[in-house]
């Protein structure tokens, strides 16, 4: 569950080559438990029939300011009042430079006017028309009148160019809209995070890691970019898409990770602008093998296996915590008996104020869970649930946790 589930979404459809990405943006809303409603404009309809969205949402289409099917001939009154937000996605230069000025010639300008609720707009069009001075005039007068833009992305575009102004991505678009919905109890903060498994190498072609997916981590590098926080999140090894708007770096060994969160704590105090939260999410590898083989370990004729000795890795989490000016500290826990005990113990060992431990520990790869979090006199149960919901919880429930920022 996101911040769109149960949200009556407009979603109003202009003409341009991406309306046909509306239709699958249509289908992403929905799974995100929004309810979707679509207008077009009529030069939308030259691009997609009005039959694919009608089939898609089970709703029917409108594109008529004088539509019959509207009892009191009131559309534009009644579609905006039913909805939490109007997404218009594309929006076409000129639909927005309708916007800007106010005109309402057909349905969907026209709701735009009339509404009660957010307007969003996904911009999508030529680079040429994205960067013309009047497009640039129309998008600040936009922005002026409280309108929020999502996008253009740059890349490659339908007329064969390359440049600013692809519509984003429908999932992007969809997450987008989810921060948008979510509150801010982040606003302002800074947030580093770790995620995923390590990789200890053996030699070029071995290593040591688990089985850590990386979801709970991004899916609460994403709930802390909803609320409002800048994000940096490093991640080992993992097949997850980067959050919109989350500072990524890519590491390797707990050795590599240690490291990297050294250097970004460090940056960020010198620079003045210190880490508020530091979660720590990642299942960092314990020990690494002791001796790295620059070339690949042969098979003996003897059959004798290799002896691979260990080395003890540097515990991130507890450097980061022991630190002058530490952040407020996140551990995760991974168990696999006496939850609640040795989560407590993990708590004071690791000297942090809040650990948070998965119940069960078959979680790998797995879209949902179920969460212990332990202060130091407390524990409170999230119930199963998938890591986007669990991880938005999370956040609201670490945000009144953090001190106050010295003014
Ligand atoms: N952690 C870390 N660096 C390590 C090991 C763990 O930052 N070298 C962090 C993890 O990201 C997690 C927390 O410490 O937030 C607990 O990790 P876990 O593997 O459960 O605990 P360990 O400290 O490794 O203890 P043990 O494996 O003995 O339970």
């Amino acid at each position: 569950m996101t911040a769109v589930d149960g949200k009556r979404i407009v979603l109003g459809v202009s003409g341009g080559v991406a309306a046909y990405k509306a239709a699958v943006l249509a289908r992403e809303l929905q799974r995100a438990g929004a309810r979707v409603q679509v207008v077009m404009t009529e030069a939308a309809t030259h691009f997609v029939g009005t039959a694919t969205f009608q089939a898609l949402t089970g709703e029917p289409v409108f594109t008529d300011q004088w539509d019959a099917r509207i009892a009191n001939g009131m559309a534009h009154i009644e579609l905006s009042r039913a909805a939490d937000a109007i997404l218009i996605a594309p929006a076409s230069a000129d639909f927005m430079a309708k916007l800007a000025q106010g005109l309402c010639d057909d349905l969907l300008s026209t709701l735009c006017l009339a509404r009660e609720c957010p307007l969003v707009l996904a911009p999508a069009m030529n680079r040429q028309m994205w960067e013309n001075p009047a497009t640039q005039r129309n998008v600040a007068r936009l922005r002026a009148d409280g309108i929020e833009l999502i996008g253009p992305d740059s890349g490659e575009q339908a007329c064969g160019e390359t440049g600013m102004g692809r519509m984003l991505e429908p999932e992007d678009i969809v997450e987008s809209l989810d921060a948008f919905f979510s509150r801010k109890v982040l606003a302002g903060r800074r947030v580093l995070l770790t995620a995923g498994p390590t990789f200890e190498p053996i030699d070029p072609v071995r290593g040591i890691t688990n089985r850590s997916s990386g979801k709970m981590g991004f899916a609460i590098a994403r709930a802390c970019r909803n609320a409002g926080a800048m994000v940096t999140l490093v991640s080992g090894p993992v097949a997850q898409r980067t959050p919109l708007g989350v500072r990524r770096i890519d590491v390797q060994t707990a050795q590599q990770m240690h490291d990297t969160v050294t250097r970004e704590l460090d940056q960020a105090q010198h620079a003045k602008q210190p880490v508020d939260l530091f979660i720590a999410v990642a299942a960092v590898a314990d020990w690494r093998p002791a001796r790295y083989s620059e070339q690949k370990i042969k098979k003996t004729d003897a059959g004798s296996a290799p002896e691979l000795g260990f080395t003890q890795n540097p515990d991130i989490l507890a450097s980061v915590a022991k630190r002058e000016a530490a952040p407020y500290c996140v551990g995760f826990a991974a168990e696999s008996e006496a939850l609640e005990r040795n989560g407590r113990d993990k708590l004071a060992r690791k000297a942090i104020p809040l650990l948070v431990a998965n119940i069960g520990h078959e979680t790998f790869g797995r879209d949902d869970n179920e969460l212990l979090i332990l202060d130091g006199t407390r524990s409170v149960r999230l119930p199963r649930a998938s890591k986007d919901a669990l991880a938005r919880d999370l956040v609201a429930d670490i945000a009144p946790r953090l001190p106050a920022r010295p003014l």
